[in-house]
Parts: structure tokens; C-alpha cells; sequence
């Protein structure tokens, strides 16, 4: 058990995927695994553990943004001797030419977020993905069949913002889209010397205004979810 998670020990798996809404991670579990059993339930961020063609996954929520990742993912590594933790969520494009439902592997997460520098003296504003999981997600993508682009992703501590301009950062790491959790996701590996990985389907575009709606949305998760599983299990 740790401060934030009820799960005996040997209840979480060695490979966690990390949806930011429990009850996004509870449809996953109860849809894709086999012999599920839900292991937390504190604060309802919602954990299930089951089989996924054999292999034991956790499906879990990290919440929304760096801190609520960073709390979340921090205890899987310390606590409960997670290995891999792939974060599947959703992002808003900074490139008129990304389209919704479009696939990113993030290779590289830059922040504004004094996350790093405070938990671990990280002083860079950016962290890369670790491990093999992201050229495990690339390769798998492209066996499936499944396009996915990869690359710089802007972790921002705002979703609402007055500026209608990009933001400075993501102009100049030309930053393929927008989220809030893989910065922390990454800080926390790296000081582990564990994995992760964030794998992100466009929910809306912020150049262009064009959005998926929640039904659309629930579909086009459906193929980043085969893929994270799939991914998961080649781990
Ligand atoms: N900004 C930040 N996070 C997001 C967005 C966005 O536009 N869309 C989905 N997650």
C-alpha cells in the first residue's frame, strides 16, 4: 500500500498503463483484460488487474496534469516495483497539418513545470521518453498496420489560456502537440531508471478549432488502446 494507492504489492503489475480518467481506465480493463479484478479504488482513481493474451497489466488513472501523474506514477515505481508505465491519453495538435484521431508516440516531453527541478534537481525543460517502450510502440504500430507520428510534445501546466498565440515554448521545440502529464510521466522514470512512454491520440486541434466529439473520441481511443495493448505485451 502507499499514501495514495490501496493495492497489496503484488496486485499492480510489472507494466502499467495510465489513462488520466478512471473511468476511461475501467472501460479498458473491463473491455480488453481477462480475469480482471479492480485493486484500487482510493480518491476513485480506479486500478484494474487482469491478463491481456496472457501477460498481466495494470490499467489505472493518473488524473489530469504534472502533478496528479507525478503523484501517481511516483508510488507505481517506488512502491510497487512497476517497470513500464505507458500513459495513454489525449492531446490538442499545435500543427494544422496533425489531424484529430492521429496517432503521437511522444519521443521527447518539454515543460515550463518546475516538476523535474523540484522533485529531483532535473534542470532541463525537457525529459525524453525511457526505455525500449517507445521503439516497442513504433515497431508494433507498424506491424498492426497503425500510423502513429513521433516526436516533441509540450507538457503545459494551462489547458485554458487568454494567449490565442502558440506558446513560446512549444514554437520553438517545435512541439507537435499539446498535453499535461508525460513531463512528470518521464522525470519519474528517469530517476527510477524505469520506463515510459506516452502514447496520444489527437483530441482537438488548437490551430484549426476542429475537436472529436465524446463519441468519436470513445472510438478513436479504441485503436490506441489495441495498440498500447499489444505494445504491453511485446514488453
Ligand atoms: N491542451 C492540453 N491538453 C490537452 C489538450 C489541449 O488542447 N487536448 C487534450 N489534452
Amino acid at each position: 500500500m502507499s499514501i495514495h494507492i490501496a493495492a497489496k504489492k503484488r496486485e499492480i503489475a510489472p507494466v502499467v498503463l495510465l489513462a488520466g480518467d478512471p473511468l476511461r481506465a475501467k472501460f479498458i480493463a473491463q473491455n480488453n483484460l481477462k480475469k480482471v479484478k479492480r485493486v484500487n479504488k482510493v480518491r476513485n482513481a480506479l486500478y484494474f488487474t487482469g491478463t491481456y493474451k496472457g501477460k498481466k497489466i495494470t490499467v489505472g488513472a493518473s488524473g489530469m496534469g504534472i502533478p496528479s501523474i507525478g503523484i501517481y506514477s511516483y508510488e507505481l515505481y517506488a512502491e510497487y516495483d512497476v517497470e513500464c508505465i505507458m500513459r495513454i491519453g489525449t492531446c490538442g495538435a499545435y500543427l494544422d497539418s496533425i489531424n484529430v484521431f492521429d496517432c503521437i508516440n511522444t519521443d521527447i516531453a518539454y515543460s515550463e513545470s518546475t516538476y523535474a527541478q523540484t522533485a529531483f534537481n532535473f534542470s532541463e525543460n525537457h525529459i525524453s521518453h525511457q526505455g525500449k517502450m517507445f521503439d516497442v510502440i513504433n515497431t508494433t504500430a507498424k506491424n498492426l498496420g497503425i500510423p502513429v507520428l513521433s516526436g516533441a510534445i509540450h507538457s503545459g501546466d494551462a489547458f485554458y489560456r487568454v494567449d490565442r498565440e502558440l506558446p513560446k515554448m512549444a514554437k520553438e521545440y517545435n512541439c507537435l502537440a499539446a498535453e499535461m502529464e508525460a513531463f512528470a510521466l518521464f522525470a519519474n522514470a528517469k530517476y527510477f531508471n524505469k520506463q515510459a512512454a506516452a502514447l496520444l491520440t489527437v483530441s482537438d486541434n488548437i490551430v484549426t478549432h476542429v475537436q472529436i466529439s465524446a463519441k468519436e473520441r470513445e472510438k478513436s481511443l479504441a485503436v490506441m488502446t489495441q495498440l498500447a495493448l499489444e505494445s504491453a505485451v511485446r514488453l
